[in-house]
């Protein structure tokens, strides 16, 4: 049956079958564990999901470009200020090259802040020999390899809501106490970054940046008061796969009366849970936030468009972010059947890449990894169906980190097979590191040019 908006709650997905949920070993703890964060403060204030809404909404009529990128899964290990910090410096990075090398506001998104519960293909996965139920991230158990430890324990839960708000805290910290300053453009270059071909191509732009802005002084603009210099908005966002935790962050705003998920600005639907019939569709069809799903190659125009009904029935622009997902190899031929029904049927998008989700394989020593140019070719292939449609490449979604992993192969100093070993830290998808990322970022920049 389906639910309309006047009857669906926060609570109407539990209907319906809903994939990749943990099998938690006491329902009634997760009851318990519900009603402590239906108590607790919302994350993230409706009214800033609304302006992220806009800021797509400037995405999905071709005046904007959306860089949303992090962790593959946040761990509960990792919550220092310095992880976050070089982070957000490649961000801030990535962006500035975006900005000044296409002329055009970037929507910046993390996936952070609650990017902790991860959707598996298979239910276990063997770790040294042993088979273990697969690791399903941080707010449901532990990645140690043991049976005991991959028992799922809704308690983490809280603990995620607890280290979503200290990520939260430090983000809005950095982004607004003057780290993400426009002046402070040099010091975003980190030192193993610097000394790359990337890193010198940066401080170019770096310069460049800091002579516009001499410039704008020198001729009377009043810079000191000029908000856009001083702070930028970083959103967050995450997969909101785990039903138990999005359920009770989910509010009625006072203002508009309306639900928000408050656990973070943007909420993506995954490749794997995207059904029509779906709990997954049937929670984020009711909340308000700006919403993104996964489209990976098995998807037929008559999904993506039943999906766009569902999701966006207002149609309007910056409400759904398409996130296709099709490999290098079948981008050019299956992207663009889906960018003429969208556009046919009407319905606002913003349409992004993620050039690392199809293009995963692993190497004979068993690491899971991706090439830099395989990565670059679904980029290009994105790029070139939009440009045959018509239509506008509004974004791209990545994994990163800002430390100088060896996770995913390639790039200018390129990583090789025989050094994946010395730094794989990623607990679950090979991520790019800060100089990969930086190298993106200006070939991005070259393909948005070329529009
Ligand atoms: C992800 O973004 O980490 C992910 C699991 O992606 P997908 O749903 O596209 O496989
Ligand atoms: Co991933």
């Amino acid at each position: 049956m389906a639910v309309t908006e006047s009857t669906w709650a926060p609570s109407t997905w539990r209907a319906l079958p809903a994939g990749q949920q943990p099998a938690w070993p006491e329902p009634a703890v997760v009851d318990a564990v519900k009603e402590r964060l239906r108590g607790l403060p919302p994350l993230v204030f409706a009214g800033e999901a609304r302006n992220l809404l806009a800021a797509l909404g400037e995405v999905a009529e071709g005046r904007a470009f959306l860089l949303q990128a992090g962790d593959c899964v946040e761990s509960f290990r990792d919550v220092s200020a310095i992880t976050i910090r070089e982070k957000l410096k490649v961000l801030l990075q990535m962006s500035a090259v975006l900005t000044y090398g296409a002329t055009l506001p970037v929507v910046k998104v993390g996936r952070i802040a609650g990017q902790f519960t991860k959707p598996r293909t298979s239910e276990t996965e063997v770790v040294d020999g042993t088979e273990l139920p697969s690791f399903r991230g941080h707010t449901v158990h532990s990645d140690e390899p043991t049976a005991v430890a991959r028992v799922p324990d809704p308690e983490r839960i809280v603990q995620g809501y607890y280290q979503a708000a200290s990520t939260l805290n430090l983000l809005r910290a950095f982004t607004k106490g003057g780290f993400a300053d426009l002046t402070q453009v040099h010091t975003w270059n980190q030192e193993f970054v610097a000394s790359s071909p990337e890193g010198r191509r940066y401080e170019v732009i770096a310069t460049e940046i800091g002579r516009a802005l001499r410039f704008m002084q020198a001729i009377g603009i009043e810079l000191a008061s000029e908000r856009s210099i001083h702070e930028v908005d970083v959103w967050t966002s995450h997969e909101g796969l785990l039903l138990d935790y999005e359920e009770p962050l989910t509010r009625r705003d006072s203002l508009t009366g309306q639900w928000y998920d408050c656990s973070a600005h943007m909420l993506w639907i995954g490749e794997r849970t995207r059904e029509l019939g779906g709990a997954h569709v049937e929670f984020f069809a009711g909340v308000h936030n700006p919403i993104g799903v996964k489209i990976g190659p098995a998807a037929t125009a008559d999904d993506v468009v039943a999906l766009c009904e569902r999701l966006n029935p207002r149609r309007v622009p910056g409400r759904l972010t398409l996130i296709a997902r099709m490999g290098a190899d079948r981008v050019r031929e299956l992207l663009p059947p889906l960018l003429r029904a969208v556009r046919q049927a009407e319905i606002p998008v913003v349409w992004a890449c993620d050039p690392m989700h199809a293009n995963v394989y692993r190497t004979a020593s068993g690491h899971k990894t991706r090439h830099f140019d395989a990565v670059m070719d679904e980029l290009e292939g994105f790029f070139a169906a939009h440009r045959e449609q018509g239509t506008w490449p509004g974004g791209v979604h990545l994994e990163f980190t800002g430390e100088d992993v060896t996770e995913c192969l390639g790039g200018s100093l390129a990583v090789l097979e025989e050094q994946l070993d010395h730094r794989y830290e990623t607990l679950c998808d090979p991520r790019l590191n800060a100089r990969q990322s930086l190298d993106v970022a200006f070939r991005v920049a070259e393909l948005m040019r070329a529009e």
